[in-house]
């Protein structure tokens, strides 16, 4: 009996390896993945040595991470609630995608993630384990051990001489999850929607007061609706996003403090910070501004809350958002061109944008002479017949649209 266990070599998971040994008798596969968590990956592999795991996974999926979940989820301009730009939850699907090849290469019939029983995590990950291997048997520690509390926990830790770092010893400030997108904190002072935390939490950018005065212009390339180059220069997926982040951080953007419904039911508080990702958002949208028909964009528009529900739900794999996907791809093809931004205080302002494929016609629009581009006269019928109806019910007494 195998299992695969979703290991990042922290406390928590460490304490769930040797769970899992003693109390499933099994041989535990560790499977790290680096996602651009910004953590060294060297000592989960040496602590899972130590804890005489065998077969260790420890593997690079930025580029993955942002070519086949992060930019396939912006060409739709993600918000979910209106806020969240669905840095945790786009990571779920594949972290269990991996986890589940992983197991199916060593034979492993299970596999163990170290998300509690409360939140979204244990629903993106299972929903993603049984979507892809139907069989495959789930062992969610959090929801069935009896340590339930922190004090248990290091308890259990010292009892099997699993290392606690020093820092970590008492408890730790907040319940973080990081990745090349985003980084979340939840839990402890931030349990009070009031109060606002100290700067201590953040950690991916400076504040907005701290940022310089003087803006930073730069310009990001897209090519089919996904995001090529920054400045002129042409970068992979996850060397875009870092440079993103690098420029976010330093000018003090992307901090968010929301309070979300989580799938289970409940309302919770978290402090999110996407300093690349919001710049992507804007600079995304902004270049579907010339290059998207109307009706082709509000009609994406109009599917994109439905889109994020499904990512912040955990059904990434799942037909629905597979047939979301195939129209949002397909709206992509003239997404194409140049975006000219300044980042200032927190603020992500447009300046400019241009494509080859632009609709945008100056002869069209301009307040100038149009030289016959366009007949105003048209207007008059097409003003005259939408007025129609109101006009019909204004006449029998329903003025101003009344019911
Ligand atoms: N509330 C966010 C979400 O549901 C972040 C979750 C963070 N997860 C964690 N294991 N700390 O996507
Ligand atoms: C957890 O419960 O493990 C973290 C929070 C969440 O998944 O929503």
């Amino acid at each position: 009996k195998k299992v695969v266990l979703a290991y990042s070599g922290g406390l928590d998971t460490s304490v769930i390896l040797r769970w899992l040994q003693t109390n499933y008798g099994c041989e535990v596969v560790t499977f790290t993945a680096d996602l651009g968590q910004g953590e060294e990956l060297e000592p989960a592999r040496r602590k899972a040595e130590a804890a005489g795991v065998k077969q260790i996974f420890v593997e690079d999926l930025r580029d993955v991470f942002v070519r086949d979940f992060v930019f396939p989820m912006f060409r739709a301009n993600t918000l979910y609630e209106g806020q969240y730009l669905l840095g945790t939850s786009i990571a779920r699907p594949l972290i269990a995608q991996r986890q589940i090849e992983i197991a199916e290469m060593v034979g492993a019939d299970a596999v163990a993630h170290g998300a509690t029983g409360k939140g979204n995590d244990q629903v993106r990950f299972e929903l993603s384990y049984y979507a892809l291997k139907p069989d495959v048997k789930v062992i969610a520690p959090w929801r069935e051990w009896d340590l339930t509390s922190r004090t248990k926990l290091l308890a259990f830790a010292e009892e099997h001489q699993i290392p606690i770092s020093r820092d970590k010893r008492g408890e730790a400030p907040f319940s973080v999850d990081a990745n090349l997108l985003h980084s979340s904190s939840e839990g402890k002072i931030l349990e009070d929607p009031a109060v606002a935390p100290d700067e201590s939490v953040y950690q991916r950018t400076i504040s907005p007061e701290a940022a310089p005065d003087v803006a930073t212009e730069i310009s990001i390339d897209f090519a089919h609706g996904d995001a090529v180059a920054v400045n002129g220069v042409t970068l992979g997926p996850a060397a875009l996003l870092t440079k993103l982040n690098e420029l976010g951080r330093a000018n003090g953007i992307g901090r968010l403090d929301l309070v979300e419904n989580r799938f289970v039911g409940m309302k919770s508080r978290g402090i999110y910070e996407t300093p690349g990702g919001t710049i992507l958002l804007t600079a995304h949208r902004n270049m579907e501004t010339i290059t998207l028909d109307r009706e082709a964009g509000h009609l994406k528009d109009s599917l994109m809350p439905r889109y994020a529900s499904l990512i912040y739900n955990g059904f990434w794999f799942s037909p629905e958002r597979r047939m979301l996907q195939a129209l949002i791809d397909a709206s992509q093809a003239s997404v194409t061109g140049r975006v000219m931004l300044k980042l200032y205080k927190g603020n992500v302002i447009v300046t400019g944008r241009e494509s080859p494929n632009s609709l945008y016609d100056t002869r069209v629009v301009t307040f100038e002479d149009d030289q016959g581009a366009y007949d105003q006269i048209d207007a008059q019928g097409f003003i005259k017949l939408n007025a129609l109806r109101l006009r019909l019910g204004a006449a029998v007494g329903r003025k101003g649209g009344a019911l």
